[in-house]
């Protein structure tokens, strides 16, 4: 009887922060060594659960024509998630949402840096923005809105 309150107390020490690590979606993230507003991203998905694996590249335009960000949606950070593709200040609840919906698309961006958008945040005033979806073709829809009057 001692030994198994014993075992299951301690499997649920053991137990807990492993089921926790299981359950947080791991991003992979290719940034420049010297961006400040990239890592204060990481530290935003960190924040919201995510567990985070950061690259420095001297050069960023290697990774983003191998993923298939369009010139366009580029921004200062490129990361992976689950198969998909995020660029740029996305935040952490639309990639959750991204997760949760599984669209069929090649990832999110968010074109620029915005200021307000998560990791820009600073002295300017925000800006609104909008998240992209965009697929392999380089099509392109609104998935979320973001500051808009
Ligand atoms: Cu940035
Ligand atoms: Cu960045």
């Amino acid at each position: 009887m001692r030994l198994a309150l014993l075992l299951s107390l301690l499997l649920a020490v053991l137990g807990g922060p492993a089921l926790a690590a299981a359950e947080a979606a791991q991003v992979q993230v290719y940034k420049t060594p010297t961006c400040g507003c990239c890592t204060k991203w990481i530290e935003h998905l960190e924040r919201a659960g995510f567990a985070v694996t950061a690259t420095d590249l001297p050069d960023l335009a290697a990774v983003k024509r191998e993923h298939g960000v369009p010139a366009h949606l580029a921004s200062c950070h490129t990361a992976l998630v689950e198969g998909y593709v995020v660029e740029g200040h996305v935040p952490a609840a639309d990639l959750q949402r991204l997760l949760r919906e599984r669209p069929d698309a090649r990832g999110l961006a968010v074109p620029g840096m915005p200021h307000g958008s998560p990791g820009m945040e600073g002295p300017r005033p925000p800006e609104p923005y909008d998240v992209l979806l965009f697929g392999a073709d380089g099509a392109t829809r609104v998935f979320s809105r973001h500051g808009a009057p």
